[in-house]
């Protein structure tokens, strides 16, 4: 009897410490816990002008170059006409620029960057060699299923893109 208390003990002190385990990475300094949750970074205008068609797509998944260029083009972005005020696009642009994949702000954008050659900036995140490596599990027709749509579109699988989640444990592929 005595022995089996103390068992029970040993295993609610191994569990206790297991639940500690687990949720201190998604508490260390920079919330970049496990590479696959990034950094809460945000900016105002980022927030409000590019969230409104699809997530705003973390800084850290394109580097700098590519940011530029987008930015440079909003008329004609994807086939939509994403115009800013040059005020609120400089500002915008500074804040990717300040957090892209090649500003060695996350570990994300270290992983994004150790596929990427010196002179790429490719204009999507989904035409990068990192993505397109991660995503070699998900097959063509599972992309243009009806509630995905492109590849484009993370959060219809990632269940909590929009707070920069992107573990295993939070993936669902819909199943049309
Ligand atoms: C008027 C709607 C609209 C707005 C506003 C908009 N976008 Fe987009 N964006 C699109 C469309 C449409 C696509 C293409 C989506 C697809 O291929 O399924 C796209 C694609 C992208 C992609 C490439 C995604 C991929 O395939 O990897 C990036 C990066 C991007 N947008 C960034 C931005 C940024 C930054 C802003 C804010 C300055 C912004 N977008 C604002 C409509 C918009
Ligand atoms: C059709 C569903 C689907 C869509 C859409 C999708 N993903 Fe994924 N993603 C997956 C799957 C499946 C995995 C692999 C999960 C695993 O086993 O780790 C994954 C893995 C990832 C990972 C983790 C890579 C690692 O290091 O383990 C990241 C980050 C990621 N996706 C980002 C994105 C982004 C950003 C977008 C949108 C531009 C996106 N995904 C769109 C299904 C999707």
């Amino acid at each position: 009897m005595n022995y089996l208390l103390r068992g029970i003990g040993v295993v609610t002190a191994v569990g206790v410490f297991s639940l500690l385990a687990f949720s201190l990475p998604s508490g260390d300094a920079h919330g970049d816990g496990g590479g696959n949750v990034l950094p809460r970074t945000t900016n105002k205008a980022w927030q409000q002008e590019c969230a409104s068609c699809h997530i705003a797509y973390s800084p850290a998944f394109l580097p700098k170059t590519s940011w530029r260029r987008l930015m440079g083009g909003l008329d004609q972005h994807f086939g939509e006409n994403a115009s800013l005020d040059p005020a609120t696009q400089a500002d915008i642009l500074r804040f990717l620029e300040a957090n892209a994949a090649d500003s060695g702000t996350s570990r994300m954008g270290s992983r994004v960057m150790q596929s990427m050659g010196a002179n790429q900036a490719p204009p999507r995140i989904t035409e990068t060699r990192w993505f397109v490596r991660k995503h070699d599990e998900v097959s063509k027709s599972v992309w243009s299923r009806k509630s995905i749509g492109s590849a484009a579109n993370c959060a219809a699988c990632h269940r909590q893109a929009e707070q920069g989640v992107f573990d295993e444990d939070t993936v669902r592929i819909p199943k049309q």
